[in-house]
């Protein structure tokens, strides 16, 4: 069912308190189609229900980073009373001055909401019993095993169950494995909550409902992009649909967390999956010669049907890809299960920025300069085109590689990126932006396209680089200076 879920607030209170994770699957289809219709919600419920119908309802949103700003701000244009809380005193300072620092976020809203006062950031959590509705948008890193570091997530469910009270509804954002809303957080509020007589799913509510935010896509926002909403219990999926309702278009219920849990998983690894693919042809396009990756995406597109193109590239970055897989192989494991596909996938995009420095070697080998006296310029740091986020970016690990294969002078582009700073075993390098200009591109031995950002005149940089290494196609529309270039898939890189 994909809807727009408004349930009407109506149903009995006594079903609502079930026990925490005693069953599999707490709310059955029919029921989730049916709850607009046949259910009725009574006592803390029924309050949160109508704080949010009459917009008096107090919305906390925990992180403030790529999709929590949006999702804060979001909330405050349409009149909620909103408060963020970071932990990051200075994002909170900026914000509280209306200073805006996620591209997503339009700086006149931001402004708008500051000084309207609908929107606040604190840098604690001593005010969250006035909240009543939470979204937890914190980070879900791995660790240096590349297991799942939920300590964020747990650290913020902490502070709120330490002040939990009656007719706080909490929805988890954060991408995780299944099982994290009822398995990590939901017995964190138990813990506080059961001595204080409260109950889930009657006194306060748990859901899970996965961020869909794409940086950069100016088509895709967060009111028309639809949502998967999981609850634990069936009052909690009702009143998670009609916050997340608030401020999107189309909501999906689910039957349970896990379920929205496993469904975010599967967006993200299809794509790490798809990418991977594509990048082991643009490789074989490379050893056999003649055939180019790039047309033959375009070519397969042309399918109307069963069929989706993704494009090779330098490697794959973002709080993301890069991460996503590994929540669920390492939840597999629990299973003894071993996900070789997708792992598999993760290991040959992450094989890539080792073949973007091979060819950079093969470059500089073309010219009359050693490899440690070669001046190298990076053209884009940013893990995609038009974005300023450069977490777990592909040409970080580039000009890692470079540096350790003793490559001295790298220089970088990026019209979205102020600084990087990038480490190996026993160095560091701290670089900031230099310019694109017809001069710079002529005193760089190899110029490596890493990110196609639209800002980059591609005219320029195939006219005046001496040899580039091209791993997006980005001078696919420049016919002239050909024989400089080294495309990724392309037969020559
Ligand atoms: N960035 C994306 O495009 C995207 C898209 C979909 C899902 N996600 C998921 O959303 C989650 C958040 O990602 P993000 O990109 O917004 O991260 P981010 O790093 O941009 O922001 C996270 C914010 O949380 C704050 N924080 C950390 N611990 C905290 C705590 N205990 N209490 C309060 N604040 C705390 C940090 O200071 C930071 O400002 C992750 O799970 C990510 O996988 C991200």
């Amino acid at each position: 069912m994909s809807s727009q879920a408004q349930p009407s607030p109506q149903r009995d209170s006594n079903s609502e308190q079930r026990e925490p994770n005693s069953a599999m699957r707490k709310v059955t289809r029919k029921e989730i189609e049916g709850a607009a219709r046949t259910t009725t919600l009574t006592g803390s419920a029924r309050q949160v229900w109508d704080k949010l119908e009459n917009k008096t309802a107090t919305i906390g949103v925990v992180g403030l980073g790529y999709v929590g700003l949006p999702l804060a701000v979001e909330h405050a244009k349409k009149g909620f009373q909103t408060v963020g809380i970071d932990l990051n005193q200075e994002r909170v300072l900026r914000l509280n001055e209306g200073h805006n620092y996620i591209q997503d976020v339009d700086n006149e809203d931001l402004t708008d909401v500051v000084e309207r006062g609908l929107f606040t950031a604190v840098d604690d959590f001593s005010t969250s019993a006035d909240i009543d509705v939470f979204y937890i948008c914190v980070p879900t890193p791995v660790t240096a095993h590349k297991d799942p570091d939920v300590s964020y997530i747990r650290s913020a469910a902490e502070e709120i169950a330490k002040r939990l009270r009656p007719g706080q509804l909490l929805i988890l954002k954060s991408t995780t494995y299944p099982d994290t809303t009822e398995g990590v957080v939901q017995p964190i509020l138990a813990e506080y909550g059961r001595p204080n007589d409260m109950t889930l799913g009657r006194d306060y509510f748990l859901a899970f409902s996965p961020e869909r935010i794409d940086p950069g896509n100016e088509e895709f926002t967060t009111a028309n992009t639809p949502v998967v909403v999981g609850g634990v219990t069936e009052a909690c999926l009702e009143l998670a649909c009609k916050a997340m309702g608030q401020v999107v278009n189309h909501i999906h219920p689910v039957s349970s967390p896990k379920v929205a849990e496993m469904e975010k998983l599967l967006e993200n690894i299809f794509r790490s999956v798809n990418i991977a693919l594509v990048n082991e042809l643009a490789r074989l396009c490379d050893r056999m010669g003649g055939i180019s990756i790039w047309e033959v995406v375009e070519a397969a597109a042309t399918k109307p049907f069963g069929y989706m193109p993704f494009t090779p590239g330098p490697g794959i970055g973002g709080h993301c890809i890069p991460v996503d897989p590994y929540y669920l192989s390492w939840l597999a494991r629990r299973y003894d299960f071993e996900t070789s596909f997708i792992t598999l996938a993760a290991r040959i995009n992450e094989e890539m920025p080792y073949n973007v420095v091979d060819a950079v070697t093969r470059a500089v080998a073309r010219q009359a300069v050693s490899l440690a006296e070669a001046n190298v310029l990076i053209l884009g740091v940013a893990f995609k085109k038009d974005v300023d986020d450069v977490r777990h970016s592909p040409a970080l690990k580039v000009m890692e590689l470079l540096r350790d294969k003793g490559v001295k002078n790298i220089h970088f582009a990026d019209p979205h990126v102020k600084k990087v700073s990038v480490s190996g075993k026993n160095w560091e390098m701290h670089l900031e932006p230099i310019e694109v200009t017809d001069e710079t591109l002529r005193n760089h031995d190899v110029a490596v396209i890493l990110t196609d950002h639209s800002a980059f005149s591609y005219a320029q940089i195939a006219k005046q680089s001496n040899v580039i290494v091209d791993t997006r196609n980005a001078l696919e529309d420049i016919p002239h200076d050909r024989d400089k270039v080294m495309l990724l898939g392309g037969g020559s890189f």
